[in-house]
């Protein structure tokens, strides 16, 4: 477990295997490697138990076969055929329609882009009720979690199904440290990017390029290897983060530190430098760990769905972090963050604000309120009321309370509030209405906004993709289409084409 430690070890290891090359076929020696790794994790839980604890919180996040509760009758109005489609009850929310079968039987596919009444999988990790305005994780609603939890609590929440007790939360605190530092040729990386690289094209690539270092080493069928790359992926999101900033900016990178909280350890790796001494601010350092519960997970979203999906065909789970982490930048996901302060930037002054509410509502205009609206919530974001107490606090903190931008954003909500257009839609302010003023206070540049969330967001998706693995009806995750293009033809040869 003790990665940083263990470096130069893992290096002679990986010297040894390449000897090995040679004479042996590449299966053995990912098992070989597999082989080596259960030898070396089996020490941490090898007491009776230990064993005992990891089968019980096995049970709690395992998903077994859903529950029958009722059934509905498609007919068919040309043929007045019936089907029966069976319906599935969860614990909260509304009941699913199960159509596995409708193909075999009707010949007919459902048709649900943007999956807008689709369910791909069952969940027990984050509940939403999009028009109640609540967010629980594993039950926990989000503001208790926010006010008297913190980050690491939540991440082994989110992973194993339950709270920690004093001495999970010390062992899972010592685990995601001690896995803070990245194999020294990552750092390599960096300088083949362009030094104005946006940094979550840096992200994707460095993320994506984890695999690379721990591919033999990861068997996704062996519930110890899953979660020992889930740790790894945890703690080393903000190093290359703060990795990517300092390069973009020209400054040594700053190791992690182990003395350090995850919260206080990514400020540090952000703001300090080697020529002077660095102290993170509590106060902002428990804004973050906020900021980091908010962001943690919100079930079957665009990215959680993209690393589902690519976890499906078996993928290497750091590949698929990355393909979450491109679409996670989108504007339309978590780049809405950064689209939020430009967008107060352009808008400049409260006497604009009218012309840009009208911009939004028309239909010919692309222009949208950033960071307002939502798939699910058709009622205030719970996290955007925890993130406006947040953004007072910091800026308290600071002593920047007459924020322009934070006024011109009160300004917006308001006026946006009341406009019928917003209204009757639905459109409330989001989490990421208020991220940016308080990212940007505390010192971060817009472009690190999403950055952030990807940080944040990093254990949602690998609780998601450890529970689909271990979710014995995981199958390939391959939509159908409904073909509206030509229908067969000829080859027509070259001289031929008019
Ligand atoms: N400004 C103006 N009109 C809007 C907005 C907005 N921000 N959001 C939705 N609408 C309108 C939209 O034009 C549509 O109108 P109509 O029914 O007349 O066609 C209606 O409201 C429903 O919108 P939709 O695009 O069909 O809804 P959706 O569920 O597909 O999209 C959304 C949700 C978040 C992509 C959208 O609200 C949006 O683009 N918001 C701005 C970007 C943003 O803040 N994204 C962050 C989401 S929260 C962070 C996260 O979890 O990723």
């Amino acid at each position: 477990m003790q990665e940083n430690q263990n470096q130069g070890k893992g290096d002679m290891t990986k010297r040894a295997t390449k000897r090995r090359v040679k004479k042996s076929p590449g299966k053995k020696i990912a098992k070989k490697a597999a082989k080596k790794m259960n030898k070396k994790t089996a020490s941490s839980v090898s007491k009776p138990d230990a064993r005992k604890k990891g089968e019980q919180q096995a049970k709690k996040t395992a998903i077994s076969a859903p529950k029958k509760s009722g059934s509905f009758t498609l007919t068919n109005n040309t043929t007045g055929e019936k089907y029966e489609l069976p319906v599935f009850q969860g614990t909260c929310g509304p009941n699913v329609i199960d159509v596995r079968k409708l193909y075999d039987d009707t010949d007919h596919f459902t048709y649900d882009p943007g999956y807008t009444s689709t369910g791909s999988c069952q969940s027990k990790i984050t509940f939403i009720d999009g028009d109640k305005g609540i967010l629980r994780y594993r039950g926990y609603p989000i503001e208790q979690l926010a006010e008297s939890s913190d980050f690491m609590e939540v991440c082994f929440l989110l992973l194993y199904g339950d709270l920690p007790t004093g001495a999970q939360k010390e062992k899972f605190e010592h685990d995601i440290t001690y896995h803070s530092m990245l194999h020294e040729q990552i750092n390599y990386f960096f300088r083949g990017f362009r030094r104005d690289s946006h940094p979550m094209a840096i992200m994707c690539g460095v993320v994506g390029a984890l695999s690379a270092f721990y591919h033999d080493s990861t068997d996704i069928h062996n519930p110890r290897h899953r979660m020992v790359a889930s740790f790894r992926m945890i703690a080393k999101m903000p190093t290359i983060a703060a990795n990517a900033y300092k390069y973009s900016i020209g400054q040594p990178y700053v190791y992690p530190r182990n003395d350090l909280s995850f919260p206080q350890n990514f400020l540090y790796m952000m703001f300090s430098n080697p020529c002077e001494a660095y102290k993170p601010n509590p106060i902002l350092a428990r804004a973050m760990d906020r900021i980091l519960i908010l962001h943690a997970d919100h079930e079957q979203n665009a990215s959680t769905s993209t690393v589902r999906i690519a976890g499906s065909s078996g993928a290497n789970p750091f590949a698929c972090i990355a393909a979450g982490i491109a679409s996670l930048w989108g504007p339309a996901h978590g780049g809405a963050n950064e689209a939020v302060l430009n967008m107060l930037e352009e808008i400049g002054d409260k006497k604009n604000i009218k012309q840009f509410i009208k911009r939004a509502k028309d239909k010919n205009d692309p222009f949208r309120l950033m960071g307002f609206g939502h798939r699910v919530y058709k009622n205030y974001d719970p996290r955007a009321r925890v993130m406006q107490k947040t953004c007072n606090e910091v800026l308290d903190e600071l002593g920047v309370r007459d924020e322009p931008l934070l006024e011109l954003a009160m300004e917006l909500e308001r006026i946006a509030l009341e406009d019928d257009y917003f209204v009757e839609k639905k459109l409330y302010p989001n989490v990421d209405f208020y991220s940016g003023i308080i990212f940007r206070a505390m010192g971060i540049p817009t472009s690190m906004f999403t950055v952030l969330f990807a940080v944040a967001r990093t254990v949602g998706w690998v609780a998601q993709w450890n529970e689909m693995i271990e979710d014995p009806s995981q199958k390939i995750g391959r939509p159908r289409q409904l073909y509206v293009g030509d229908d067969e033809r000829k080859f027509v040869t070259l001289n031929k084409r008019k």
